[in-house]
């Protein structure tokens, strides 16, 4: 494909690192050569783009980091961003370096500081990468399956030691507003019970008749997953099953070891789509577009629209969820729908 006036992009990756955000960096920067499009790397974020931190990226220098977790460009927060002058800078050091489009992969906040760009005159795209999955357009985020697998073996162990001693655990997963992957290793590890912010936790309905059904049925240890976004977390939900079951309660904080380790096949090739998905779009002169993927389909939404959707809970994966449990069926929060 003809490339128009894209000469040279920017690539960075900001926010919480996911697994497969360097897929998608080496999937931008060939496909970028691959149109006759120089590649320019900007590490840590914001911060980088702002202080003119950068890497030349070529062929070779994005060799192999398809399975490696972490991202090779860092990833920062940047306060002065948030000023009109931070953004200035930024801009500054685009015409500088003669950057014609940005791609920037992280999640919302990501894509809020590439629409400010985009104000100024810049060219951008952004790639939803998060493991909380919560980026509303896209029914799928980089980083999601990796850590719904690291999770998953985390608490495949976890449940060893519980059925020797007969104990009831409670594993807080991340997702600080989300629980996207609460219900999915919920799911996939055959908890007790799931709690998630999107819902009204009744203790007593939610928490404590599916560990007493479990325990009529034979069941003798519990696994409780309790999103990160939850009030109280892990220990206020412990607290509870303690004080109303006397049950041998522990509380595991899965915590960061969730956003490392090699991508998954799924991360790896999802991000690979969107990186070349977003070069497209920016040789095709396209701007302020974050790319999605809907069913199996890439599709791309104009930034300010796609921050502006909502993202419920997959319905049919709740819906499992609260059967297999033995948990009633309650309506979700709207406000978080
Ligand atoms: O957004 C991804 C995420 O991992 C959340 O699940 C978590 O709440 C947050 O990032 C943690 O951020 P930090 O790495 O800054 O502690």
């Amino acid at each position: 494909m003809e490339s128009k006036q894209m000469r040279r992009i920017g690539v960075f990756t900001s926010g919480g690192d996911a697994p497969g955000m360097n897929a998608a960096v080496r999937s931008v920067v060939r496909t970028a050569l691959h149109m006759g499009i120089e590649c320019v790397g900007i590490r840590r974020g914001y911060y980088g783009l702002i202080n003119c931190d950068i890497i030349p990226l070529d062929f070779e220098s994005v060799s192999g980091i398809s399975r490696q977790g972490g991202t090779m460009l860092y990833s920062a927060r940047s306060e002065e961003f948030y000023q009109p002058k931070g953004r200035e800078k930024a801009v500054s050091t685009c015409k500088l370096l003669g950057i014609d489009g940005l791609v920037g992969i992280g999640g919302d906040g990501t894509f809020r500081g590439l629409l400010e760009l985009s104000k100024l005159g810049v060219s951008v795209v952004g790639i939803p990468g998060t493991i909380d999955n919560d980026i509303s357009c896209s029914t799928y985020t980089i980083g999601f399956d990796t850590a719904c697998n690291t999770a998953q073996d985390s608490i495949d162990k976890l449940r060893d030691t519980m059925q020797s001693h007969e104990r009831c655990s409670v594993v807080e997963v991340m997702g600080r507003h989300a629980g996207h992957l609460a219900l999915y290793v919920g799911v996939a590890c055959g908890a007790t019970a799931v709690v998630i912010p999107e819902q009204d936790i009744n203790y007593e309905h939610d928490l404590m008749e599916p560990i007493r059904r479990a325990r009529l049925n034979g069941r003798t240890h519990f696994m409780v997953i309790v999103a990160e976004g939850v009030e109280g977390g892990a220990y206020h939900v412990a607290e509870e099953i303690r004080n109303t079951t006397a049950l041998d309660t522990r509380v595991t904080i899965l915590g960061h070891v969730q956003r490392g380790g090699s991508p998954s096949s799924r991360d790896r090739v999802t991000a690979t789509h969107m990186g070349y998905e977003a070069v497209e779009l920016l040789a095709k002169g396209m701007t302020n577009r974050v790319i999605c993927l809907q069913g199996d389909q890439y599709v791309n939404y104009d930034i300010a629209e796609a921050l502006a959707m909502r993202k419920s809970l997959d319905p049919q994966t709740y819906t499992v969820m609260r059967a297999l449990t033995g948990m009633e069926q309650v309506k979700l929060k709207e406000e978080l729908l």
